[in-house]
């Protein structure tokens, strides 16, 4: 069992992971705390869901940092200055930089909307990934979580589930489906982190 776990969310855009993290956390499922939430996009669903919760919310992009090395120092001394001990990136649009991915080696993940390899790295999120997911007439589709690396989407894989693609499925409601299972899959995922169930460092 990880003691005392503070989590560091970093998210761009609507934050609906976000939110099913935040509500696991109030409600005991997820043993741990979110201490800090980092944004690329100051309008960002993500950092008004922080703000409502008075959890701590930064802004960091090319706007505040136009260096991305500066932008991957600030992001680790937030992290740090909050004493987080666990990154989750819940739809984060960006890579991250070498500063963070050393301190927090084997402590960051990710949360990806097909059975990685398969479908991942760039350009590939949202409905990106399910209609080449279509068009390459697969039975099935799934969601990975999996440690971060430097590249988008690569890194070990920590647990899959595997949705089966029905003959009418469409974009639409692919992603329904997957978005349906993939609050629960990522709250659950990273509490059997914190119960030491899965140790990440064995990856
Ligand atoms: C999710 O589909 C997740 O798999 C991907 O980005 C999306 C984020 O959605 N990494 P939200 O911002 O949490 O609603």
């Amino acid at each position: 069992m990880m003691q005392n776990i503070k989590l560091g969310i970093l998210a761009s855009h609507y934050g609906s992971n976000l939110q099913a993290i935040l509500d696991a956390c109030d409600l005991g499922e997820i043993q741990a705390e979110v201490s800090v939430v980092i944004s690329n996009n100051s309008n960002s669903m993500a950092l008004k869901r922080s703000n409502k919760k008075n959890i701590p919310g930064f802004h960091i992009s090319n706007h505040t940092h136009p260096n991305f090395l500066l932008q991957d120092k600030e992001i680790k001394k937030i992290l740090k200055k909050h004493k987080v001990n666990l990154v989750i990136l819940a739809g984060y649009m960006k890579k991250l930089g070498p500063e963070v991915l050393k301190y927090f080696h084997k402590k960051i993940i990710n949360i990806h909307p097909s059975l990685l390899p398969k479908y991942g790295g760039k350009g590939m999120y949202g409905a990106n990934v399910h209609r080449e997911v279509i068009k390459s007439n697969e039975k099935f589709t799934g969601i990975s979580i999996h440690i971060v690396e430097e590249e988008y989407d690569s890194g070990p894989i920590i647990a899959q589930i595997k949705i089966s693609i029905d003959k009418n499925d469409n974009v639409d409601s692919l992603n329904k489906k997957v978005s349906s299972i993939e609050h629960k899959f990522y709250v659950k995922t990273i509490q059997e982190i914190i119960s030491g169930k899965i140790n990440l460092n064995n990856l």
